[in-house]
């Protein structure tokens, strides 16, 4: 084995750490532990049959180009039904401005890799999701968060802040966002905001990443258009995926921006991962093409709508007054606040111990705030279990507050 590890990592991998989701994830597979936890999708909605069935076409029709290396910006037919999905959500988009990636997490370590020198700046929410900041952060990137109001990224914020970036010639490269149902708060921006946003990014010539796994996930409220179509400039770089939507296993995703962009993150994939999996593009074009899709995806939001119902009617039976959470209209997560006094660490080690888990607020803060936050997870766990799990998390609260109170 080799003894100095250590001394021949490079930069990058010194900066890179184990997800604490991840690892807090581990801690709660034990099956007497209810876990909201995760961002995992309910595997009722995995259309195995379906898929057994497809998977066999796409062998004896096509064989063997599924299981030959494919072109880097992804399968012909894959890439054409996708745009074509755009293009009726409103969006003036071609093939070429669409390459299919593996996953969208694929999409953020590549935006890293083309845009980032290390010590570059970047935009995130106060809170944002970790998986962004952890790949921008393995190229060197520093984050600068930006607060929530109801709304999502305070704009006012947003503008003093690259004001003062601006004066010290030091602007960030992007702002990064997720605009629908973010992953951990569960706001929606309305369009006013992603305008004033986007209106921003223009006066100060710098991207915007809008990571949208959720989008198609709404269970009610109006839709909001894409940011990529409000900006119609091509300042927008849009990342899409299969995980929440269809299935997480396939490991695909796309991005979609102006040519120029999307060139580069073609050259960027191609020192990567040379193409995505030629065999589950193939599958999951069928499977749209066939029009799977979008009945199994009608079943999927129905799924989720009743289970966040659930969730937020135990919520209101069950939990202490001062805490509050947020009432997301899709996605697959609420963000609970506690009093400010409280540490959702605190909570975290009664919570364990009564059986139930959930993700620390604070993962989701670059700069370490949040403390008094959580993220709940609803979309995995069954309607019983969800209602035992909310009254474990309620009972954790009321001791911890108990706990303060005679600490005081
Ligand atoms: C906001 C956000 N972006 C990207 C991802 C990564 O998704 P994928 O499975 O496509 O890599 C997630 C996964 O939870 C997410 O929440």
């Amino acid at each position: 084995m080799i003894t100095n590890l250590e001394n021949i990592l490079s930069d990058s991998a010194k900066r890179m750490k184990r997800s604490v989701i991840r690892e807090l994830l581990k801690l709660t597979q034990k099956p007497e532990i209810i876990s909201f936890a995760g961002g995992l999708p309910a595997p009722s909605t995995f259309p195995i049959d379906e898929l057994k069935q497809i998977s066999s076409e796409v062998l004896e029709e096509d064989g063997n180009a599924a299981l030959q290396y494919s072109a880097t910006e992804g399968d012909s037919k894959l890439r054409s039904i996708l745009t074509q999905r755009y293009q009726k959500h409103g969006l003036t988009i071609s093939e070429d401005n669409l390459v299919v990636l593996t996953s969208s997490q694929q999409g953020l370590d590549l935006a890293g890799k083309i845009f980032l020198n290390s010590g570059d700046k970047f935009i995130c929410g106060l809170p944002s999701y970790l998986g962004g900041l952890g790949a921008f952060s393995s190229y060197g990137g520093i984050p600068i968060g930006i607060k929530f109001d109801k709304y999502g990224m305070r704009s006012d914020l947003l503008e003093a802040t690259l004001a003062e970036l601006l004066e010290k010639d030091d602007l960030p490269k992007f702002i990064y966002v997720i605009p629908d149902f973010q992953n951990p708060a569960g706001i929606t921006m309305p369009e006013f905001r992603r305008l004033e946003i986007i209106a921003i990014a223009k006066k100060y010539n710098i991207l915007i990443i809008e990571d949208s796994p959720y989008r198609e996930l709404r269970f009610e409220g109006i839709p909001q258009k894409m940011m990529y179509e409000l900006d119609a400039s091509g300042q927008v770089i849009t990342l899409g995926t299969f995980s929440k939507i269809f299935v997480p296993g396939f490991r695909i995703g796309w991005v979609i921006a102006d040519e120029a962009i999307i060139d580069q993150f073609v050259k960027a994939k191609q020192s990567t991962d040379l193409c995505t999996s030629s065999f589950v593009q193939k599958i999951a074009a069928k499977y749209l093409e066939k029009g799977l899709f979008d009945k199994n995806l009608k079943g999927i939001i129905q799924q989720y709508h009743r289970k966040r119902d659930v969730m937020l009617e135990a919520f209101e039976k069950h939990m202490p007054k001062g805490v509050s959470w947020t009432k997301p209209e899709g996605g697959l997560f609420l963000f609970l606040n506690l009093p400010e006094n409280m540490d959702a660490e605190d909570l975290f080690k009664i919570a364990i111990q009564k059986n139930v888990a959930f993700v620390l607020g604070s993962a989701f803060h670059c700069d370490g705030s949040g403390k008094n936050t959580m993220r709940i997870n609803f979309s995995f766990v069954d309607e019983k279990e969800c209602r035992i799990g909310v009254e474990r998390l309620a009972e954790s609260i009321k001791t911890l507050m108990s706990n303060k109170c005679l600490s005081l």
